[in-house]
């Protein structure tokens, strides 16, 4: 099947086609991922918490992420690879966010990068939009504006409906080829998806978007912690994985694991 590219989202709205897109981390995953059918993968920084145990995404670094991503990037041949810009790699300046991006291009093998903020990161967008780079943008509640936020929020509520159809104006005029809306009232975000030419991808921004996006530990039960109320559990790895790794425990110490056909003679 062919390579899933930026216009093609574009057409999937226009057509008024739903889609779906998911964070992967590793290369088995974005496999899966990509045999399923995932057309958009997402190198998120929540890599931070599901993958390097950090309490927050705040911390992660570009090299963390990096290793990721090329990870991901080997591992689908379909899907369409965004990767994340973490905290501290763009918010600088365009010149700081077009050297981090260019990396996750040229060494991660991205296609395209995502970064959260609104109108005040026009000019990054911009510059790198400039420079060849698509970009995601990410509006609403922004993790890595969790401290600023007051934690975890909804956004877009009351006169914040009003700043985030600005914004989102503003990302979709510097040039991004899509907006994520996180944890915003569902009324605010399908109001901006109708207002906007390019696709909003929500979570937890109720069921009015072109795309849906979730945090992969959460939706398939590898996340054992608290998870937010917009999260549907479509499986449950962890229980699937600690029962076999109980399982071989078990094995293992009665002598039934390896039997006859896994002993070469
Ligand atoms: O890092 C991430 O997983 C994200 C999605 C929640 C959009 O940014
Ligand atoms: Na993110």
């Amino acid at each position: 099947p062919k390579r899933v590219r930026i216009h093609h989202l574009q057409q999937w709205k226009d057509a008024g086609e739903r889609w779906p897109m998911l964070t992967a981390y590793d290369f088995p995953t974005a496999k899966v991922f990509d045999a399923a059918g995932i057309p958009v993968l997402l190198v998120g920084d929540s890599a931070a918490n599901n993958v390097l145990g950090y309490d927050s995404t705040v911390p992660v670094s570009v090299d963390e992420l990096l290793m990721l991503c090329k990870a991901v990037v080997r591992g689908a041949s379909r899907s369409l690879i965004v990767a994340d810009l973490p905290f501290g790699s763009y918010q600088v300046s365009p010149g700081q966010a077009l050297e981090t991006a260019v990396r996750f291009m040229k060494e991660g093998g991205a296609a395209a990068v995502k970064l959260e903020g609104g109108a005040h990161y026009a000019p990054q967008i911009r510059a790198l939009v400039d420079a060849g780079i698509p970009v995601m943008a990410h509006l609403g509640f922004t993790p890595q504006s969790e401290h600023a936020l007051g934690g975890f929020r909804v956004q877009g509520r009351g006169a914040g409906a009003d700043k985030l159809l600005s914004d989102a104006l503003a990302v979709q005029e510097a040039g991004a080829f899509a907006t994520v809306l996180e944890m915003v009232p569902a009324d605010v975000a399908k109001k901006v998806t109708g207002e906007l030419r390019i696709p909003t991808v929500g979570i937890g921004a109720g069921p009015d978007c072109d795309a849906q996006v979730l945090v992969w530990p959460d939706m398939a039960g590898l996340n054992t912690g608290r998870v937010p109320r917009f999260v549907k559990r479509y499986a449950d790895l962890a229980g699937a994985l600690g029962g076999a790794a109980e399982q071989f425990s078990r094995e293992v110490r009665e002598g039934v694991y390896p039997a006859e056909e896994h002993s070469f003679r």
